[in-house]
């Protein structure tokens, strides 16, 4: 599977990406060198929310930008369309293969399969769980526990002159997806170091904002008191403003919200008073995503980590990033 060779960079998409590309210039690399653009095989997991739809077109941006042919399959949430969809890509010999796993068990034999063909697998946005971490080359994306620290750090100081205990609910993506599983490990560990948040009961939301509606109305129902929510990602902080409103309540005051994501639409709910943080998580690493894939053939060793950008914005500093937030 490994081999060296030698090869000539002469593509012409090529050299908009390689420092001092030329027609005889020579590298070696450890996979098969592609003789024309590379090809890279990419599933997505589906198309749930805000962010979901901001990576997917920060990675055909990239791919375009940097010649690589991109065959783009969207998942829809299920994990044996995305298997399909990575066998059909080592069927048709694509070059490299990337995907956002929907969950993070069961991986193991297809990426054994991409393995056997020779094929280079990174993993983007999300994680899987394998006791054979060489069935992946790379991972890019976020730490998704330090989102839910950061998260619960946040709403714990904007608490500090409350001396009680704050009692949190928690609206959480899809069972099984790592980002789901991290964050609310995150925002336990930090939660719980203090003793302050205390965690009173969680609900699924599935990332959408009709989910976190629906999942916040039940909490409504079921926690007596609630004084805050930690939702996952944007689009079920959002869900839970209309389920508060529709209770009677002042999202932001009666009920502060913390989120992550920050997408257009959360910080606009932030700037308005509506979330009090909003951790970030960015879904822009198309470019990250082509770089390990040209780097896997041409370039320097690849990273196994690459980590995305992350920062926490207020109602300040949202309202200072709206007009330059591209998604
Ligand atoms: O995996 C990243 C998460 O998936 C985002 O935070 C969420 O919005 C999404 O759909």
């Amino acid at each position: 599977m490994r081999r060296r060779s030698f090869i000539s960079l002469g593509a012409a998409g090529m050299c908009t990406v390689l420092a001092g590309c030329g027609s005889d210039e020579q590298r070696d690399s450890r996979w098969d060198v592609p003789s024309g653009p590379i090809v890279l095989g990419f599933s997505q997991v589906g198309s749930e929310s805000g962010w979901r739809a901001a990576n997917t077109a920060s990675i055909k941006k990239a791919a375009e930008r940097n010649r690589v042919t991109l065959k783009f399959d969207n998942a829809d949430g299920d994990q044996k369309k995305q298997i399909a969809a990575i066998q059909s890509y080592i069927a048709t010999k694509v070059n490299v293969i990337a995907f956002s796993p929907v969950v993070e068990t069961g991986w193991d034999p297809v990426l054994r399969q991409a393995r056997d063909a020779g094929i280079p697998v990174v993993l983007t946005d999300r994680l899987i769980e394998t006791a054979d971490e060489s069935l992946y080359v790379s991972s890019i994306g976020a730490e998704f526990s330090s989102e839910g620290n950061l998260a619960a750090l946040y709403l714990e100081n904007d608490y500090d002159e409350f001396s009680g205990h704050v009692n949190v609910v928690e609206l959480r993506g899809t069972p099984g997806s790592s980002p789901t599983r991290l964050r609310t490990e995150g925002f336990r560990e930090t939660a719980y170091r203090h003793g302050k948040l205390r965690v009173m009961d969680s609900e699924p939301g599935n990332w959408t904002v009709a989910g976190g509606e629906a999942a916040m109305k039940k909490l409504l129902r079921r926690v007596k008191r609630i004084d805050a929510v930690f939702a996952q990602n944007d689009d079920m902080g959002l869900g839970a403003i209309k389920a508060l409103q529709a209770a009677g309540k002042k999202p932001g005051t009666d009920v502060r919200i913390v989120t992550v994501d920050a997408t257009r639409a959360g910080l606009k709910a932030l700037a308005d008073g509506k979330l009090n943080y909003v951790v970030e998580c960015s879904p822009e690493i198309g470019e990250q995503l082509m770089t390990v894939v040209i780097d896997l053939f041409f370039g320097a060793d690849v990273q196994k980590r690459v980590e995305s950008q992350k920062a926490v914005f207020d109602r300040n500093s949202a309202a200072d990033a709206l007009p330059d937030r591209t998604y």
